[in-house]
């Protein structure tokens, strides 16, 4: 099948494009390279398009006739969200309304767009289901609950069909070391001790240890990114229904302690860390962890790397090697 990969060039994204490859598929990247690096491969056709500029992005589309888009361009740094708003509603928002756009105007009715746990909020139950409220507590989150809402929208007026697929922590990274994640700046736990601990620094921090959980640090569902990308191919299915606009959660289901995920990371790559307790990250909610019922009872997908020790030393050997 022909698939577009928006945003192919960043950390889910190339997974994405790695997973589409492995299973033979014609994969195109649209990437404007703001965040991501685009590691060249004879057998994807790579075209560098913002999707902010609709008339580049109508021509990139036009007579490509894809079967489905998978949508990962966008801004993704929380922190930064709250203080760069209009950045990120032109890049998150605006530009995902033009892909919407550019879309339907080649016919092209199938997306699977990439969503996020930080449209919940604060969390009301221990696991959050899909239907969960949400009220998010980021620009961030506010970006993709709008989205969300936009393709609520087409599905209901047009032949358009959607899924949006909401990730809990992505983590690790490919067996084969050559993709990983990395952010700039880094804020993400998981990358961001691994660089340290890669480059001999030994203080980490940990924000807040008076938290509400079993040892006072938040608490993540942590996700391997190949799951991630494999529960996205099992969510092709659907786009065989007349109708289609869905949401699912992409978690495992189990919750892991910031200091658990400390410690982990000194068992992989046997190193000593220096625990620093600062004080709490602003719109950290104590705990996320997904209720994953609804994805594995209708996409028939479980996670593959359940153990968090797994999941770091996928990370830890690619971080390594970069
Ligand atoms: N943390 C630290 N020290 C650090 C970095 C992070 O203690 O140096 C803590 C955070 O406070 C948080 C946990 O580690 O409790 C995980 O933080 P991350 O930044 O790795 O991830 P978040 O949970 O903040 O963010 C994730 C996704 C976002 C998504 C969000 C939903 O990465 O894309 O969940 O709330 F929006």
């Amino acid at each position: 099948m022909k698939f577009l990969v928006t945003g192919g060039a960043g950390y889910i994204g190339s997974h994405m494009v790695n997973f589409l490859l492995k299973k033979n598929h014609d994969v195109t990247i649209f990437d404007n390279l703001s965040t991501g690096k685009f590691i060249n491969k004879n057998r994807i056709k790579f075209e560098k398009v913002d999707l902010i500029n609709l008339s580049k992005l109508n021509k990139s589309m036009k007579n490509k006739k894809f079967d489905a888009v998978f949508h990962f361009a966008g801004l993704s740094i929380v922190s930064e969200s709250e203080k760069k708003t209009k950045k990120y509603y032109l890049n998150n928002v605006l530009a995902t309304k033009n892909l919407i756009k550019s879309m339907i105007k080649y016919n092209i009715n199938n997306l699977i767009f990439s969503s996020s746990a930080s449209v919940y909020g604060l969390p009301t139950t221990k696991k959050i289901s899909e239907n969960h409220r949400t009220r998010p507590i980021s620009e961030y989150g506010k970006n993709k609950k709008e989205i969300e809402k936009i393709l609520i929208k087409f599905g209901k007026k047009k032949n358009f069909k959607s899924i949006s697929f909401r990730y809990f922590n992505a983590a690790g990274a490919d067996e084969s070391a050559k993709i990983g994640e990395s952010h700039h700046p880094e804020t993400h736990l998981i990358p961001k001790v691994l660089e340290s601990v890669k480059h001999r620094k030994k203080n980490m921090y940990v924000y807040g240890n008076t938290y509400n959980t079993k040892d006072g640090t938040c608490i993540r569902d942590y996700i391997h990114v190949n799951d991630i990308a494999r529960a996205h191919y099992y969510g092709l299915k659907k786009f065989k229904n007349r109708k289609c606009t869905l949401t699912y959660n992409i978690g495992t289901g189990r919750g892991h302690s910031v200091l658990e995920i400390l410690n982990g990371i000194e068992k992989i790559t046997k190193k000593k860390l220096n625990i620093i307790f600062k004080r709490k990250r602003k719109g950290d909610p104590p705990i996320l962890v997904a209720d994953c019922k609804k994805i594995f009872k209708e996409l028939k997908w479980k996670p593959k790397y359940k153990n968090i020790n797994t999941i770091l030393l996928t990370a830890w050997k690619w971080h390594k090697k970069t």
